[in-house]
């Protein structure tokens, strides 16, 4: 196979960064994927909008789109879970592979999209899905994959980050900085799921489920956002010698019968100016992962924007093509321990 056939689902903020660098450097691209990239067509919702982009290649069709016969691998950078989990299933069946980076539907539906995966013998990757630009997900599935994971811990949202930041540093206002976010390309299309704590839910489930080999959704995780986190809030763990930061926690708990079960939080904590995590500041995320052989280990870069998130996706990209051109698949859903989720409140 000389030419990998690349169907882009969504242009905006990250899908334009995908097509942009699949443009822009398509021969280095090539020479590491064994294949051409090719983009094959691009789905977005008003083609007429987009006169930056290759009319021929742009349809609202995206049904048609994903099932076409030249087409290999899709590319699903819209986000939301319906119409996209149809749209995945149906490329999936057709035995397409798929790279998304769309948290909110692993998070809830990465069972049925593996299911139909495994039916077809195909490819899903979802590095971009957590953290942005941070190899964080293959480290846990692969690197990780023969040590016990206890604790994977840190700051997983780039836009809640970048308005606890700027309240901490100048005073800025929380809707200023929101807006801020928003204009930049950190914030989901809807911020709510950003600043009411959905987004880093999803994302905590996505961590939990591949460190702890378990299923865990993102209702199963406790969730508080920073929507009620107030200048005075702020200033007032400055004079602690603290600031403030949304955490998401996921953790091995063992009862006092010795029952050993997952516990997944994410909320606004109070950390000393001491720690690391201190120090990250804007849209930049941060994950410490423990281990018992491996110790601590901690994961630091760009965790949302259009660019940053483009190089996952454009990493994927090129492992699904290499599989395509050698033969042989991707990381597949793991085994599942009978590891039990801690019901929330139980935190
Ligand atoms: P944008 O809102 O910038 O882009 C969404 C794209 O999807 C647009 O091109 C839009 O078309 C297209 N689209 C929306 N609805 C439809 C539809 N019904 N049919 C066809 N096309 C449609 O989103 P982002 O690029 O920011 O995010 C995309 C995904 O990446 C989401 O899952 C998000 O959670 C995830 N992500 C985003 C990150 C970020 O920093 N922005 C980081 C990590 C993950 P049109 O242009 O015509 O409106
Ligand atoms: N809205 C998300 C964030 C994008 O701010 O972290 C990256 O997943």
């Amino acid at each position: 196979k000389d030419t990998v056939r690349v169907a882009l689902l969504g242009c905006g903020t990250v899908g334009g960064e995908v097509a942009r660098l699949l443009t822009e450097q398509a021969g280095e691209l090539a020479a590491r994927a064994g294949a051409r990239l090719e983009i094959a067509g691009i789905a977005v919702r008003r083609p007429d909008k987009h006169p930056e982009l290759p009319q021929e290649l742009l349809t609202a069709d995206v049904t048609g789109l994903v099932t076409r016969d030249d087409v290999d691998v899709v590319v699903e950078l819209v986000g939301g879970i319906e119409p996209v989990r149809g749209w995945l299933l149906d490329a999936l069946k057709a035995g397409k592979s798929v790279v998304t980076a769309n948290k909110a539907l692993l998070a809830d539906h990465s069972a049925e999209l593996f299911e139909a995966a495994d039916a077809s013998g195909v490819d899903l990757y979802f590095e971009a899905a957590v953290a942005g630009a941070i190899p964080l997900l293959r480290p846990l599935r692969e690197s990780l994959a023969g040590d016990r994971i206890t604790r994977v811990m840190g700051i997983v949202n780039g836009t809640t980050n970048f308005i606890l930041s700027a309240m901490d540093a100048t005073g800025a206002g929380y809707a200023e900085t929101l807006d801020e976010a928003s204009r930049l390309g950190y914030a989901e299309a809807d911020p709510t799921a950003d600043v009411d704590g959905y987004d880093a839910a999803s994302k905590a489930a996505i961590l939990a489920s591949l460190a702890f080999h378990t299923r865990v959704t993102a209702a199963d995780v406790h969730r508080e956002g920073i929507a009620d986190v107030t200048a005075s809030d702020i200033a007032a763990a400055r004079s602690l010698g603290r600031t403030v930061k949304l955490l998401c926690i996921c953790e091995r708990v063992t009862d006092e019968d010795g029952v050993e079960s997952v516990a997944v939080r994410v909320h606004p904590v109070m950390i000393p100016l001491s720690h690391q995590l201190s120090g990250v500041n804007g849209a930049f995320n941060a994950v410490y992962v423990e281990a018992d052989a491996a110790g601590e280990l901690m994961f630091y870069g760009q965790g949302a924007g259009g660019a940053p998130t483009a190089s996952a996706v454009l990493g994927d990209l090129v492992a699904v093509a290499r599989n395509l051109v050698l033969g042989g698949r991707g990381p597949r859903e793991s085994a599942h321990a009978a590891l039990p989720v801690r019901p929330m409140g139980q935190t």
